[in-house]
């Protein structure tokens, strides 16, 4: 899961995956990463905290960090937050391969739209309900992508 800043949208995809997987018994592991170096090292931004614990899910251990080449080759797949995102990812890598692993998250609920996983970064409360939301219908998908791959 990556986004700007690695504390706000992907580390509550990381946690909202995370626990689907953990229900539904899967063997896969989920990771969040920055494309921004801005806060390495950091907690999960308060207000994503909060919005996970709502949800019954703990964010508090993720942190901070930046997106590298190796995760290419470690990971099967890769989903960004935006347009933005997704030019600085593929920014990362020249191989057809790995670009292909390369997706916008919001496009498993919209085919082809590109729509974006608005930045609650600079807004209020209300943004990262929005966000929640969002994602968690997006990561039923992939975990209905998960099963269908694995029967
Ligand atoms: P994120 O949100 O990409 O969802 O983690 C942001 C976090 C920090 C900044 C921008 C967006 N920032 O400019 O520091």
């Amino acid at each position: 899961m990556v986004c700007l800043g690695n504390i706000c949208r992907s580390p509550l995809a990381q946690g909202i995956l995370e626990k689907k997987v953990a229900q539904k018994g899967l063997n896969v592991e989920v990771d969040s990463a920055a494309t921004s170096d801005y806060h390495i090292g950091h907690e999960p931004d308060s207000r994503s905290i909060s919005k996970a614990a709502e949800y019954g899910i703990n964010i508090t251990r993720q942190r901070g960090r930046q997106l590298q080449n190796s995760d290419f080759q470690e990971f099967d797949r890769i989903f960004v937050m935006d347009t933005s995102n997704y030019s600085n990812t593929i920014a990362l890598t020249k191989q057809e391969n790995e670009i292909k692993k390369v997706e916008i998250i919001l496009n498993l609920i919209n085919p082809g739209s590109n729509q974006s996983v608005p930045d609650p970064y600079f807004g209020g409360e209300d943004g990262f309900e929005n966000v929640y939301r969002l994602l968690d219908a997006a990561c039923d998908q992939i975990i209905k992508q998960i099963q269908n791959e694995q029967s």
